[in-house]
């Protein structure tokens, strides 16, 4: 597997602009559909699907145990490949089968009780403000939503004061770009404000890996959390987790599993000093692979590329979508990335995703329930999201732009 780990810093391959029609000659869903979703799933290439399908015939013939021993060394390039695209070391890695599953198990680990404090952004994704809302209910942590500012992002005033009067152990939870909004919420502030008060901050970058330029050091996040199958274009069933090799010290009572602990005698264990102590021991292999695969093409393709790829995407499709009557665009002010969202006057999220689907235009709406604190609070009971990758095209952008504008008037007849 070719990771182009030597290659992605030299200033030939930074200048080199995305091409779109080779992304597409790889993306074999780019045929035939407008594909706008990648913030639920992005499109895979040919190379993903070929390491999958290959590594399930070996586990066909020769079992999978021994199909996954064939397979060490890349799987092992797939811990560098993760670490070479967030800025970290390999065995600050872990790997999990979701965003989800590695939240949970950085949240396990941190072993919250009464009188620690969680500080929470508006724009928390569903699976974790509920699960922050059961530490509250069960564990007696205080949780705190921090308002937002005039910008639609976290009020990094209003955090501080929160940081500076939290009594106990506190966390930030923190979100790069949200589910319900393109919002790029202002992390590195956020971490060093975490840094400054000895809070520990744990960013959820499900939406922002593979689509924006990150770098872990320069963020100041103590764990960073995300999923493989959106702006990665890995598989569904994948997710990655970057812990800060030092965040490990101190913690460490919470479900030990064969991956990553070695049970020494009868009531004694040991554990992986790395990363991968928090994950679990099964896992699909050929997802890895394909995983691996995905985040080399990531890393090749370059991330600052991407980034301005995706933004300019992004920034074309709300100005487009702001010039429809009926169409009003819901991001927020803060909002320089590639995800977009809107509503169409009279007619739900849901109605206008199905009516696009019939132009095999693919979008979702997300509906307030998957962001109770964003939607909910502003009134919204879901919007319309669409998500570009490098495989859109002008002819993509001009077709949503088309039948949105249809839908729209069609509503207001
Ligand atoms: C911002 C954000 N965080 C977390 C998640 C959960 O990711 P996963 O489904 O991989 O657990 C999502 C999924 O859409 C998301 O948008």
């Amino acid at each position: 597997m070719t990771i182009g780990l030597e290659g992605d810093t030299s200033a030939s391959l930074r200048a080199r602009p995305i091409d779109v029609s080779a992304e597409r000659s790889r993306t074999i869903g780019a045929a035939g559909r407008h594909y706008f979703n990648a913030a639920g799933s992005g499109l895979m290439t040919d190379a993903v699907i070929e390491a999958m399908v290959l590594h399930l015939r070996l586990e066909q013939r020769m079992g999978g145990y021994e199909a996954a021993t064939l397979r060490a060394p890349e799987l092992a390039a797939g811990y560098e490949a993760a670490a070479a695209l967030l800025g970290a070391r390999p065995d600050e890695i872990a790997f999990f089968d979701s965003a989800t599953s590695g939240l949970r198990a950085v949240f396990d680990a941190l072993r919250l009780g009464d009188g620690d404090t969680v500080l929470a952004p508006r724009s928390s994704y569903v699976s974790q403000a509920l699960r922050m809302l059961a530490l509250s209910r069960y564990d007696g942590v205080r949780l705190r939503i921090i308002e937002t500012d005039g910008t639609g992002a976290m009020d990094l005033d209003a955090l501080e004061s929160e940081l500076a009067s939290a009594p106990g152990r506190t966390v930030i939870s923190a979100v790069h770009i949200p589910t319900s909004s393109g919002l790029v919420e202002p992390v590195a502030e956020i971490g060093a404000l975490g840094r400054r008060y000895g809070a520990l901050t744990v960013l959820d970058a499900t939406q922002s890996v593979g689509h924006l330029e990150i770098d872990v050091t320069l963020l100041d996040c103590d764990a960073l959390v995300t999923t493989g199958r959106k702006y990665v274009r890995g598989p569904r069933g994948t997710g990655f987790v970057y812990l800060r090799a030092g965040m490990l010290d101190g913690i460490g009572g919470w479900a030990p599993d064969v991956r990553g602990s070695v049970w020494t005698g009868a009531e004694e264990w040991t554990m992986d000093d790395t990363a991968r102590r928090l994950e679990t021991w099964e896992f699909s292999v050929a997802a890895r692979l394909g995983l691996g695969v995905a985040l080399g093409e990531a890393i090749e393709r370059g991330a600052a590329q991407t980034e301005a790829h995706l933004v300019s995407s992004g920034t074309r499709l709300r100005d487009g979508l702001a010039d429809i009557a009926g169409v009003s665009v819901t991001d927020p002010r803060a909002s320089p990335s590639g995800l977009v969202t809107f509503t169409v006057d009279g007619v739900a999220g849901k109605g206008v995703s199905a009516q696009l689907r019939e132009a095999r235009i693919d979008s979702i709406s997300v509906p307030a329930g998957h962001a109770q604190w964003d939607l909910g609070a502003r009134g919204l009971a879901s919007v319309v999201r669409v998500s570009p990758h490098v495989y859109n095209d002008d002819d993509d952008t001009a077709a949503l732009l088309r039948h949105v504008a249809g839908i729209a008037r069609e509503a207001s007849r």
